[in-house]
């Protein structure tokens, strides 16, 4: 029997509060715009607070059962029913669910359980342009599907058409476009892709989970936009995260389909225990209605023009930080950013080849300014490069981000360059991740400054070239581990 009790003694309310904030302080700021990715500030008075008492007056519901707690019902299909209307066509039908993650897990289920029930499909294969978002993976992963990964096009990032078509086999359930890609944020050739898909029989989802949003308020603002939701012949479902750009509180998505035949396939039913009669249409069971409440209140707040006002915002904030960036020397923009999104590699010199180093030196040098720039590691011949998603808040920041991006651009290249032992690339080079020991792995950790109770190293340069150089399946291995540590318990 263990004799220390599990929990101290409980104590006051304020005490306990107090603690927990505290904890914040070596966070990332989530408001004011100086954290360019993972967090989606609409900058609005009222919002943050309007969504937390939204979120607390539905704590306690449990979204489980809509028979029990209509308001959960009615709530969700007025969520469904504005992104139908803003991304869908007559007859379509969608769920709200926690996030991009498991809306995409849950179009993936659904092709592969249709293309099962409707084309005896055994063995599905999932059909994804090389930037789609690393959740298709997650989804062929869990659901025993195996994906077929075809190169983008790598001048402009976004997928190439033609190969996809080619890549179609009889036993493809579902083909991917993005819109845009999360990592470089260009918007693929979606009306090719699900044309193609459509002339073989095959589904074709559109992750709209970023630009789901932003991309119809951009086009009311007057920016073109090229068409990527269901009404294009051929796409057949579509995410869209409302904890993105429609700045809802984190947990906010909706997956919507072409009919309820096709959203049919998502739901999972268990009458086989002696239980109450199951019915989820998600991953989840219990779930609290805190989250579809605030998601609601805050598009009920916001409203459409104030929507299209904040996509302009990003927009103004995106063509500044555009123009600023391809101004500067060694800085090259990936392709075209279509919505928020915008990628950027540095070479030591105008027109030169991507520097890791540089840019990875570049990226600690700003966040020790006081701004979190995304690093994205080389991929298949596509360079390296620091990702920015721009928000609202952003816009007021801009010309201050590109003054100390000039700044910290400097004293990168004055630093010494980090650089990775050759020999220690062949010897991991020849490593099989899955045969190596717990020794082994702590053994590389610490070589990356990544060792046991050490922390995170104030510089990650040294620590993301020796990643970028490793082979992936050795990098998935070591970043699980890396996590594990970091969760130890
Ligand atoms: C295009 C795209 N798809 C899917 C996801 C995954 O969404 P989430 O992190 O909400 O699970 C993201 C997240 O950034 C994304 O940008």
């Amino acid at each position: 029997m263990p004799t220390e009790p599990a929990l101290p003694d409980g104590r006051r309310a304020r005490e306990v509060l107090a603690e927990l904030c505290a904890l914040r302080t070596a966070d990332a700021p989530t408001r004011g715009g100086r954290t360019f990715a993972y967090v989606y500030d609409a900058g609005l008075d009222g919002l943050d607070e309007l969504a937390a008492e939204a979120y607390t007056a539905f704590a306690t519901v449990n979204g489980l059962d809509p028979t029990v707690f209509p308001s959960v019902a009615r709530l969700e299909n007025d969520v469904v029913g504005a992104v139908a209307a803003l991304l869908g066509t007559p007859g379509a039908q969608g769920t709200f669910t926690s996030g991009g993650t498991e809306s995409i897990l849950l179009a993936v289920k659904t092709a592969r359980d249709n293309a099962r029930a409707e084309r005896g499909i055994t063995e599905p294969q999932l059909l994804l342009p090389s930037t789609a978002h690393a959740a298709f993976h997650k989804a062929a992963s869990y659901l025993a599907v195996e994906p077929v990964v075809v190169p983008v096009d790598p001048r402009t990032f976004r997928a190439d058409a033609g190969a996809m078509a080619a890549a179609i086999t009889p036993r493809t359930v579902l083909a991917v476009a993005s819109a845009p890609s999360y990592a470089h944020g260009v918007i693929d050739p979606v009306a090719e892709i699900a044309g193609a898909a459509a002339a073989r029989g095959v589904l074709c989802h559109v992750d709209a989970c970023i630009g789901g949003w932003i991309l119809p308020h951009l086009r009311r603002a007057g920016r073109e936009v090229p068409p990527f939701d269901l009404s294009v012949p051929g796409v057949t479902s579509l995410s869209v995260d409302l904890h993105k750009y429609a700045y809802a509180d984190k947990g906010a998505s909706v997956v919507l389909y072409r009919d309820a035949g096709l959203r049919r396939h998502q739901y999972f039913a268990h009458a086989g225990w002696p239980g109450y009669p199951v019915v989820n249409p998600t991953v989840q069971g219990t779930k609290s209605g805190g989250l579809l409440a605030q998601a609601w209140a805050v598009l009920r707040y916001v409203g459409e023009e104030g929507y299209t006002a904040l996509a302009a915002r990003v927009a103004e904030a995106s063509d500044r930080l555009l123009a600023g960036l391809r101004a500067s020397d060694g800085v090259r923009v990936l392709g075209e950013p279509a919505a928020g999104l915008v990628s950027f590699t540095v070479a030591r010199a105008e027109g030169g080849a991507p520097d890791l180093g540089l840019l990875l030196h570049l990226a600690d040098e700003m966040r020790a300014l006081g701004w979190y720039l995304q690093p994205q590691l080389s991929f298949d011949g596509l360079p390296p490069n620091l990702h920015l998603t721009l928000t609202p808040a952003t816009v007021g920041q801009v010309d201050a981000l590109l003054a100390d991006l000039a700044t910290a651009l400097e004293k990168a290249r004055a630093l010494e360059p980090v650089t990775v032992d050759p020999a220690l690339t062949a010897f991991a080079a020849g490593l099989d991740p899955e045969a190596l020991g717990p020794d082994e792995v702590a053994a590389v950790l610490a070589f990356a400054g990544l060792g046991e109770g050490a922390g995170l190293p104030d510089r990650m340069a040294p620590v993301l070239v020796l990643l970028d150089a490793l082979p992936g399946a050795l990098k998935e291995r070591l970043l699980s581990e890396f996590i594990g540590s970091v969760f130890r318990i």
